[in-house]
């Protein structure tokens, strides 16, 4: 299937490593033209020698904390200058928050600075030209909504979830669909360094929780991504789609 994206321009947050990385190659693949970005410059450069390395055009980097309100406007305007126009954002950066009962204010901003507010910022930077143009695709990389223990990151990807719902009603007519993808377990440095540091932790969580027998691959969040991105998925707005092989917490 041509998923009709050459050309198309994208911003791809947290394109240093795991699922942002993917989705820019499966992107670049694709034939869109990419700014990445992320915090750390190296990391970016790796991932666009691996986009060049498979034929493509380098990607422009930029380097920001999205965590900070001024470097998000700063980077939407870099961005559109940089490709003359931003169609498609992917908002992929983020990272888990696990937490005790009783983590102050400061944990809990952070966290949903992190993993709601840049994206909902970021958006607003860039949904003005996108209407204007009539068209437009934003993507938001979410997580789980059935945590199993306390996360602030969890709750800040529920804002995110109904946000984009809610904005996806305001921009449907305009040509701009918003939609969330949910990850179960992704080979990510979060997953394999973090949550699940041994071979044993992640064969004992397969075993219990995904039927497909294994984690996923940051390329199988990127198909999903590059489909939704594609003006054939114009009639799909407002949904959040789980890729997690089955693993589906909340039918248990
Ligand atoms: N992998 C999973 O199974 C899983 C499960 C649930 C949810 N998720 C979500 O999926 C998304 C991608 O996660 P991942 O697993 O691929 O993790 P990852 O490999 O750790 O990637 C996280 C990305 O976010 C960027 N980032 C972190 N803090 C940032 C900041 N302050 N400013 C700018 N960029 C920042 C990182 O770049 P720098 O370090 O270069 O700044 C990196 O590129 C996240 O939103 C995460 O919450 C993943």
């Amino acid at each position: 299937m041509d998923l009709k994206l050459t050309g198309k321009s994208a911003l791809v947050t947290g394109a240093s490593s795991g699922i942002g990385a993917g989705i820019a190659r499966v992107l670049a693949d694709e034939g869109v033209q990419l700014v990445m970005t992320a915090t750390n410059r190296e990391r970016l450069e790796t991932v666009a020698d691996e986009i060049v390395a498979a034929g493509h055009e380098k990607p422009a980097l930029v380097t920001a904390d999205i965590t900070d309100p001024q470097a998000v406007n700063s980077l939407a305007e870099e961005a559109q200058g940089i490709l003359e126009g931003i169609d498609i954002l992917v908002n992929a950066a983020g990272s888990s928050r696990p937490t005790d009962t009783q983590a102050d204010d400061a944990f809990w901003e952070e966290a949903f600075e992190l993993n709601f507010s840049s994206a909902r910022r970021l958006t607003q930077a860039l949904l003005p030209a996108m209407r204007k143009r009539q068209w437009g695709r934003i993507v938001n990389i979410s997580g789980t909504m059935e945590p199993r223990s306390l996360n602030a990151a969890s709750a800040a990807k529920a804002a995110l979830h109904v946000w984009a719902k809610g904005l996806s009603c305001d921009v449907a007519a305009e040509g701009v669909t918003v939609n969330c993808v949910a990850p179960g377990r992704i080979n990510s440095a979060q997953i394999r360094d973090r949550l699940h540091p041994t071979e044993e932790s992640r064969q004992e969580f397969i075993a219990r929780n995904i039927p497909a027998g294994t984690f996923g691959e940051p390329e199988d969040m990127a198909y999903m991504t590059a489909f939704l991105a594609s003006p054939l998925a114009w009639y799909i707005t407002g949904a959040v789609i789980p890729v997690d092989g089955g693993m589906h917490y909340f039918a248990h």
